[in-house]
This record gives C-alpha cells, sequence and structure tokens, in this order.
C-alpha cells in the first residue's frame, strides 16, 4: 500500500473510533456525577441489521446475581433498547451492569462520585488540555448524546459565565491568562424537571517549546558615571528560556568587594512563554576600588552564554552646576526681576515728579529757541459775570500768582494782556501763535459763551496747523465733554487737570505738579518770597 493509502485507511478507522466511542460507552470503568442525567449503551458493530424483536434486556450485578431492569425497577431508569438511562444518576447506582442481547453480553463498572458542593465541576470529571501560547484554543460545547436534547447550553470559564451563550464556542489564540477551567453546561428538560449535564476541560497554557539563545539587554560594555561615596545598581536584564540562568562575576583576585551585593534575580513571563529575566548588583559607597573594574553579567542556557560587561567611571566635578549655585542664581535673578518691575510701577506712579525734578536737576528750558512770547495762552469765559465769576479770580489771579510769580511762567491772559480795539478773532489767533501752551479753564458756563465761538475757530487752526498743545483745567466739574470741538475731544484724559479748591492750594500739591509737568520745561528760578499757601482762594 502506498503511505497515502494508509493515511486514508487511518483516518477512516480514526473517524469510525471516534464516532463509536461518543455515542456508545465503550470503556469498561465509567465514573459519573451525582446529579445529572447519565446513560450506558451498547456498542453494537452491526446495529442496524440486527433482528429488531431480538430481545435485549439490561441487569445490575447484585451481590446473588444480576437482577433484571424494566422502567418499574425505578422511577429514573429509562430502557431504550441498547440504552439505559438515568434521570439522573445518584450515588447508589454505583456497581456493575450487564447488557445481554441474544449470546452477546457486554459488562460496564459504573462508579458515582459526589458533586461538588463549591464549585460547578466536579474535579475527577475534567479533561485536561494543553495548549501551546499563540496557538489556536479552541472550546467547543459539543455533546454527542445530550446536545440534541439540549435546551441551552452554557459555557463557563472557572464557574463564572462567559458572555456568549447563544453558541458557546471559544476560539482564539491562547495566552497565559486563558488558562483555567472551562465548563460546558448543557441545560434539560425532562419530564417537566431541568436537569444539566456538565462537560469541563481543563485548559493548560504552555510556552513556546523551542529554545531561545539566551540574549542580555543593552550595550555589551555600559559606561556608568559615578560619583565617589554615593551608591549605584546596575541593572542587568535578559530574555532567557525556563531554565536558564543570569549571574554577575564580581569576583576579583583577591575575592570580591565587601561594598558589591548581588541582588534576587525577578524574573517575568513574556506573552511567548520566554522569561524577561533581571538581576541588580547594588554597589554601596563606590570607591576607587570599585572604578575600572568590568562588571561582567552572564546569561546561560544549554544552548549557549552571553555576557555583557558594566565599568564604573569617575564623574567629572565640574560638568553640572551644583545644587546650591543654581538655586543661588534664581533667587538672585527673581530678586532683580521683583525690584525691576517695582522701579517701573514707582516710576510710572511717580512720573511726573520724577520728570520735574529731572528738569530741576538738569536745567532743562525748551523755550529759548523756538521764538515764541508766551508760555500758555489761557482761555476762559470771561464775559457775563467778569469780576466776581470764580474762574475769573481763578484765569487772572490765581494762575498768574502760580505760574508767573513761583515758577516764573510768562501767562497770555486775553483780558489782562491785549489792549481794547481791534479785532478779537485776529488777536488771539496771533496770541495763540505765540503760545507754546493753551491753557483753557472749563466750567459749565464755557459751553454757552459766546467768546467760545470765535475762539473756536483759532483753537482749531491753532490745533490743526501748529500743533500747540493744549491743557484742560476742569474748574467746575464738568461731566460731559460732547460740547467741545472735535479736536479737543482727542486730548488723552492726563491732559486734563481737575482743580479742588480745598486741595489744590499748596504750590507742592498734585494739581500745580501736574501743571507744571504739562507746561513747557524752563529754567528760569522762580523768586521764592512766596507763601506756601495761595493768599487769593484762601480768602474766599
Ligand atoms: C428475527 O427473530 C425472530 C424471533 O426472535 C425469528 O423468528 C426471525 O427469523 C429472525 N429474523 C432474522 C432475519 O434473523
Ligand atoms: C489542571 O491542570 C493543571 C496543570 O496541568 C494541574 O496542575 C491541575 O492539577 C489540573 N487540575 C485537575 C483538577 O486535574
Ligand atoms: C426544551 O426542549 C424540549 C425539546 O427538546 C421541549 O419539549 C421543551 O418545551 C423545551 N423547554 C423549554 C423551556 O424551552
Ligand atoms: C445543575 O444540576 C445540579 C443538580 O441537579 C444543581 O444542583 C445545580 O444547581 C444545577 N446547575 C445549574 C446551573 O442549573
Ligand atoms: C531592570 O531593567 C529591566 C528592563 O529594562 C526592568 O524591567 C527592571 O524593572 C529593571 N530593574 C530594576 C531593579 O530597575
Ligand atoms: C569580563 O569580561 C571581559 C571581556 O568580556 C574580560 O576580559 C574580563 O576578564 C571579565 N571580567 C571578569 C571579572 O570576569
Amino acid at each position: 500500500m502506498r503511505l497515502r493509502e494508509i493515511l486514508l485507511t487511518l483516518l477512516v478507522l480514526m473517524f469510525i473510533i471516534s464516532m463509536s466511542e461518543e455515542t456508545c460507552t465503550s470503556r469498561l470503568h465509567i465514573t459519573a456525577v451525582e446529579g445529572e442525567p447519565f446513560y450506558l449503551k451498547y456498542c453494537s458493530s452491526s446495529a442496524k441489521h440486527e433482528n429488531k424483536t431480538t430481545t435485549m434486556k439490561w441487569y445490575k450485578n447484585q451481590l446473588h446475581g444480576p437482577v433484571e431492569l424494566s422502567s418499574s425497577s425505578s422511577p429514573r431508569i429509562i430502557l431504550l433498547g441498547y440504552v439505559l438511562e438515568f434521570w439522573p444518576v445518584e450515588l447508589n447506582d454505583s456497581g456493575s451492569y450487564s447488557f445481554r442481547m441474544g449470546n452477546d453480553t457486554y459488562d460496564w463498572k459504573l462508579n458515582v462520585i459526589r458533586r461538588s458542593k463549591h464549585s460547578c465541576f466536579t474535579e475527577k470529571q475534567v479533561i485536561s488540555k494543553v495548549v501551546e501560547v499563540k496557538k489556536s484554543l479552541q472550546i467547543a460545547c459539543e455533546h454527542s448524546y445530550y446536545q440534541k436534547l439540549a435546551n441551552r447550553t452554557l459555557l463557563y470559564k472557572n464557574c463564572g459565565k462567559i458572555e456568549n451563550n447563544q453558541n458557546p464556542f471559544l476560539r482564539k489564540n491562547a495566552e497565559f491568562k486563558d488558562q483555567g477551567y472551562y465548563t460546558c453546561m448543557f441545560l434539560l428538560h425532562h419530564n417537566g424537571k431541568l436537569f444539566n449535564v456538565t462537560k469541563t476541560f481543563n485548559i493548560t497554557i504552555v510556552g513556546d517549546k523551542s529554545n531561545i539563545i539566551p540574549a542580555l539587554l543593552g550595550p555589551k560594555l555600559t559606561p556608568v558615571k559615578v560619583e565617589l561615596g554615593k551608591d549605584v545598581q546596575l541593572n542587568c536584564s535578559a530574555l532567557l528560556n525556563e531554565k536558564d540562568v543570569i549571574y554577575w562575576n564580581i569576583w576579583k583576585e583577591n575575592g570580591k568587594d565587601p561594598n558589591v551585593h548581588e541582588e534576587e534575580v525577578m524574573k517575568i513571563r513574556t506573552s511567548e512563554g520566554k522569561w524577561l529575566a533581571s538581576k541588580t548588583l547594588r554597589i554601596e559607597n563606590v570607591n576607587k576600588k570599585n572604578l575600572n573594574f568590568l562588571y561582567n553579567c552572564t546569561a546561560a542556557s544549554k544552548g549557549g552564554i552571553d555576557t555583557k560587561s558594566f565599568i564604573l567611571l569617575k564623574k567629572e566635578d565640574m560638568v553640572d552646576i551644583p545644587g546650591h549655585i543654581f538655586t543661588r542664581g534664581m533667587i538672585v535673578a527673581v530678586l532683580i526681576s521683583v525690584v525691576v518691575v517695582c522701579l517701573v510701577t514707582v516710576g510710572f506712579i511717580y512720573r511726573v515728579d520724577l520728570v520735574l525734578f529731572y528738569r530741576h536737576f538738569m536745567g532743562r528750558d525748551e523755550t529759548l529757541a523756538d521764538g515764541k512770547t508766551y508760555d500758555a495762552f489761557v482761555s476762559y469765559l470771561k464775559e457775563c459775570q467778569p469780576e466776581n465769576g470764580e474762574e475769573h479770580t481763578f484765569a487772572v489771579e490765581t494762575l498768574p500768582r502760580v505760574l508767573e510769580k513761583h515758577f516764573g511762567y510768562k501767562l497770555c491772559i486775553f483780558e489782562r494782556d491785549v489792549m481794547p480795539g481791534g479785532a478779537v478773532v485776529d488777536e488771539i489767533h496771533s496770541l495763540i501763535e505765540k503760545s507754546r501752551r493753551l491753557i483753557i479753564v472749563l466750567s459749565k458756563s464755557y459751553m454757552s459763551n459766546e467768546v467760545r465761538y470765535e475762539l473756536e475757530s483759532g483753537l482749531h487752526e491753532a490745533l490743526v496747523e501748529r500743533k500747540i498743545k493744549i491743557i484742560l483745567i476742569e474748574f467746575t466739574p464738568v461731566g460731559d465733554f460732547t460740547f467741545l470741538p472735535q479736536s479737543l475731544k482727542l486730548l488723552k484724559s492726563h491732559r486734563v487737570l481737575k482743580w479742588k479748591a480745598d486741595k489744590s492750594l499748596s504750590y507742592n500739591s498734585r494739581f500745580w505738579k501736574n501743571l507744571l509737568y504739562l507746561m513747557p520745561a524752563k529754567a528760569v528760578k522762580p523768586c521764592k518770597d512766596e507763601a506756601e499757601v495761595l493768599p487769593v482762594l484762601s480768602q474766599s
């Protein structure tokens, strides 16, 4: 016979054997679990051709001889020709059974064992299977006899239900965590009672059986920078087979250094079933003797060895900035930034004083070369009640007293300085041209005055053409500035000074400082004989 034919024959034979094994009970010694449905079936080689009328008999062999079984001997027993069914089998069903048909006899020894109280399966009834990791793991809940009777089939792993109950069938690539007990449970209804038949597999996952050559991880030579007096740990890791070893060679001619200690090996199983082992060498209080010595780590198996070396080198001292210097540097940098921020803030708050101080200190004078006559032209409400209005007093007396007498400026006040007669508007125009600043004293009545309109044209020209700087003094609170000419509204708010009769009297008050700040720098020394508080308004 050719090889192919032999194989085919073998396959067919195996098929027949497995078929008959599953459906009929060929084993002599049988174990069953109490409480589960159970059957015995005679293996008839030519069952189909048998004479249907041939009598088939079942016996249970008692001490005093065989006793024929019939449906009346027990309500749990059913005789179905070649098959004897138990619904269910109980402990006292243990014993020897015989089937007789004509001259044929067949005997079985049945051992009914106790059901496990704490588990969904009975340990003596498990089918062991070994599966290699990464290979296919299959668990099919099949039962040649009861499957077709089962209403439902459930699959459990270690007695926990696997949520796949419609078709309890597991097929996957095996991982180590798949190891465990898989129980198929077939639920059957019989005579209105619910029974279950279990079939349990003990699945063991084993690693790939092929051996690898051990391999140490990392470069062949690892230099490690150390500081004398510090501790250091050298970590040696390797990929190994289960039985391989990993160790350090730390012995010198005169024995090993007392400060060198080998730690226990640590092993983790990889998903391929190999081992990732690591062994640490701990060197305490590194000294000169530990330097420049090759600490070798070796992994060894039957197939070969692998070695790698570590060498301790002294860390150069000045490579890094020492910690305390770095910390100090940080603190200094932070302090400097804080100081700078404070200076800028203070400078902003006291900028007026600083500018005035600077002007005073440097003797700056911007009025010398511009060919203008006046430092400021003062515009205010004049006509209505000329002599007793507060604005009038302020503009004609207080302003000149402070700015001219005390600080040495030259003001142009229309009413005081201009001869009567002549075209007012032209006059104003030319006076503004001759002035370095335009001081406008604003009050509620300013807007209602017709002079304003005359002024406005000149003002506008001055603003647009000459770019004269304007200083607004809010004499009484005005609130809204909508009545002002368009160009005036564009003034920055710090060019609007608020006069407060009670607070602004002293020459050192913020009002006068701000006004001086807006006035041109001038080097003229004022005469110092004035009182510190202005007499004019303090009387009123
Ligand atoms: C079947 O058995 C009956 C009696 O048990 C016998 O009369 C008959 O001849 C048998 N037939 C065959 C085909 O063996
Ligand atoms: C299941 O298999 C494991 C591994 O082969 C074995 O140690 C254990 O004893 C088995 N359990 C039973 C109940 O046979
Ligand atoms: C279970 O299946 C049997 C037939 O196999 C049927 O007679 C019975 O009604 C079913 N019971 C339930 C609860 O489905
Ligand atoms: C299976 O049957 C046994 C005995 O009849 C019973 O104790 C157990 O609770 C049943 N298990 C399930 C899941 O029905
Ligand atoms: C040593 O190295 C291996 C691999 O890099 C790592 O898994 C292990 O945790 C390390 N051991 C120690 C003690 O650092
Ligand atoms: C370590 O290995 C190197 C080369 O691999 C070898 O020259 C040296 O002697 C070894 N040292 C020890 C202590 O085994």
